[in-house]
């Protein structure tokens, strides 16, 4: 399918990223997180607090299902741990064009050191914890990744121009009318 995907870390900005690549490309755009509140009809932190995390993981391959179902060519913003199921990433190649924002654990944590709808980083010791979890993701990424794109010291415009740029070298996505 004609999807173009965004994956990476917490904090890496891949719903904003979204958003801005959305008004450029004149495509919709998707969350898989707010997807998900949304028919949950609860916060991410009240499932994993209610449900725990393997019920949220659950969510994110059903949504991925749902998506695959729609013939519309989306941009779709993805929660940071939704590539580590071995079946997401199956479902994540059928989608489409998965471009990856990589961004280095410091930048993470100061953007996201007074954030409190993270579940996941609410410890004692977000960094520790930051660079745990990336540590077990990095290599995920990559490998689920056709794109990747840099985001550490660039602002919004120039990540976008180097992944729309990225899209068109790599002529996986049609009709992208820029
Ligand atoms: C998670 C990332 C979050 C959200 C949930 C779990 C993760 O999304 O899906 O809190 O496991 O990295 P963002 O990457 O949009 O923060």
């Amino acid at each position: 399918m004609n999807n173009i995907i965004l994956i990476g870390f917490m904090g890496s900005g891949k719903s904003t990223t979204g958003i801005r690549l959305s008004y450029r490309l004149r495509r919709a755009v998707e969350d898989t997180d707010k997807l998900i509140e949304k028919k949950a009809g609860r916060s991410i932190s009240d499932i994993f607090k209610e449900d725990g995390e393997p019920c949220f993981r659950r969510m994110e391959t059903e949504c991925l299902r749902e998506l695959l179902q729609s013939k519309e060519e989306r941009i779709l913003a993805t929660g940071g741990g939704l590539p580590m199921e071995k079946e997401n990433q199956a479902l994540l190649k059928q989608l489409g064009c998965v471009v990856y924002l990589r961004i280095t654990p410091k930048s993470v944590y100061e953007r996201l050191k007074d954030d409190q709808e993270r579940p996941l980083l609410q410890c004692e010791e977000p960094l520790a914890k930051i660079r745990s979890l990336m540590e077990q993701r990095t290599l995920v990424y990559e490998e689920a990744a056709d794109i990747t794109v840099d985001v550490d010291g660039k602002d919004m415009e120039e990540i976008t121009a180097e992944i729309i740029q990225k899209l068109k070298e790599s002529g996986k996505i049609e009709n992208i009318g820029d």
